[in-house]
């Protein structure tokens, strides 16, 4: 197992590019089982779960190439030849269950195994069965394997008791072939979902309203394969807008959407970081004015996003006065919290409130990625921490982030890798 040795590296100065989204691609990827024809997407980040992803891609009896030089990924999907995901891939990553939708929509079956739970929370699949079983598939769950079987999927009204993104993006895919009009009510509206709608459309899908809470799908009879570059990905984004903040530097961070992370610039500035929307990209600043405690509460897009929460509490262990950090959306998302008073941060959780006292100076530690955004707030961390942190576990910041060290060490970061 591999892990990084972060010192205090003081503030990071420079400008950095970010990669395509992990969230939009992987959906992106797995909705070209759905066609016949060639797809290629662009700006495809290089990431352990794209990997995963491309394996049981391959597994089905898709050709794919991968071009890391121009990070293009080729998808030629002659006919699908298997119906079930097989196991070792899916317990590597959760996002597995997005074939779930395509494969269902494209052969009439689907076999999964359950996506395991993870550190931040079960995560449930109730949602996506309950959307595949509206369009009119069978679904069966035993032995740790959910089957989804259905001779011809037809439109319905689904309405989501929660915005799940996941449910969402797997049923919009079902639906696109399913006979008839599809109706998702309380549907996420996060731009990786707007993403995928807009590549599904390419391919000849016909939807509409994605984005926004309803969502609108007239089901085709067939799609062809099409070209898309992914979105950059905000949370990468917003990642480096709060290494900014935390080493009290100036970062330029191209190659960025600004739109997708309103919620994470105005937090920014209530805690005195300056933040401007330049031509070349978002420059942030965090050397201009005494940074400040302020109060995060996560919620689903265009809230403050759950996956930037990790990242706001190592920043905020580190301003004058307390905070309070609340995560609405998983029920376990605080492991990082008890990582970060392992360094001095002294913060206290209950139930789904953290209360960051911030004042407390942070000293290097060994300390364990619990899941990728508690890993990349640990760096960010053990950036200010006095002395050395010792970062294990983190194959599951290499799983979210694409090039992560490098893009840091490129702005001044004092980071080495090295194997246990
Ligand atoms: C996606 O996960 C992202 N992953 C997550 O990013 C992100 O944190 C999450 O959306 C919320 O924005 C990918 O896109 C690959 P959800 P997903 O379904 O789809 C409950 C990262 O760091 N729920 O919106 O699994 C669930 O338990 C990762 O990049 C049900 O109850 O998230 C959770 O409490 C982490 N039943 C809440 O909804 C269901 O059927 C949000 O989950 C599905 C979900």
């Amino acid at each position: 197992m591999a892990k990084f040795i972060v010192e205090q590296s003081g503030p990071l100065q420079g400008d950095v590019a970010v990669s395509g989204s992990k969230n939009a691609v992987l959906p992106i990827l797995a909705a070209t089982l759905m066609t016949e024809g060639k797809s290629e997407i662009n700006d495809v980040p290089y990431l352990r779960d794209v990997d995963v992803m491309c394996r049981i891609l391959r597994s089905m009896g898709a050709s794919v190439t991968e071009d890391w030089k121009t990070h293009t990924i080729t998808v030629d999907m002659d006919r699908v030849k298997a119906e079930e995901v097989p196991y070792e891939l899916v317990k590597r990553m959760r996002a597995s269950i997005f074939v779930m939708g395509p494969l269902l929509a494209k052969t009439g079956k689907a076999r999964i195994a359950l996506p395991g739970g993870c550190s931040i929370g079960d995560r449930p699949i109730d949602l996506h069965n309950k959307g595949m079983r509206s369009l009119g598939a069978r679904i069966d769950t035993e032995l740790g394997v959910v089957e989804a079987t259905a001779s011809q999927l037809k439109g319905a009204l689904i309405y989501l008791d929660f915005p799940s993104v996941g449910a969402t993006e797997n049923i919009m895919m079902a639906a696109t072939l399913a006979k008839g009009l599809t109706v998702i009510e309380n549907a996420a509206e996060e731009p990786e979902i707007v993403d995928l709608a807009n590549f599904l459309n390419k391919m000849g899908a016909r939807i509409k309203g994605a984005g926004t809470d309803t969502i609108r799908i007239e089901g085709v009879e067939k799609l062809h394969g099409a070209k898309h570059t992914v979105i950059p990905d905000r949370i990468e984004t917003g990642t480096f807008m709060v290494a900014a903040a935390i080493t009290r530097g100036d970062i330029l961070i191209r190659n960025c959407v600004p739109d997708h992370v309103k919620p994470v610039i105005a937090k920014l500035m209530e805690c005195g970081a300056t933040v401007n929307d330049e031509v070349e990209g978002l420059r942030v600043r965090g050397d201009i004015k005494q940074l400040i405690a302020t109060d995060i509460k996560t919620m689903p897009y265009p809230g403050f996003p759950t996956d930037m929460q990790a990242l706001f509490m190592a920043l905020l262990s580190t301003v004058d006065g307390a905070s309070a950090v609340i995560e609405t959306v998983f029920e376990n998302r605080f492991m990082h919290a008890a990582e970060l008073s392992r360094m001095g941060a002294n913060i206290k959780v209950d139930g789904r409130t953290a209360v960051v006292p911030g004042k407390n100076p942070l000293i290097g530690a060994q300390v364990i990625s619990t899941d990728l955004r508690a890993g990349a707030a640990l760096v960010l961390a053990g950036l200010v921490a006095k002395g050395k942190t010792e970062i294990s576990e983190i194959y599951h910041i290499e799983r979210g982030y694409d090039s992560f060290m490098e893009k840091l060490v490129s702005l001044g970061a004092k980071i080495t890798r090295e194997e246990d």
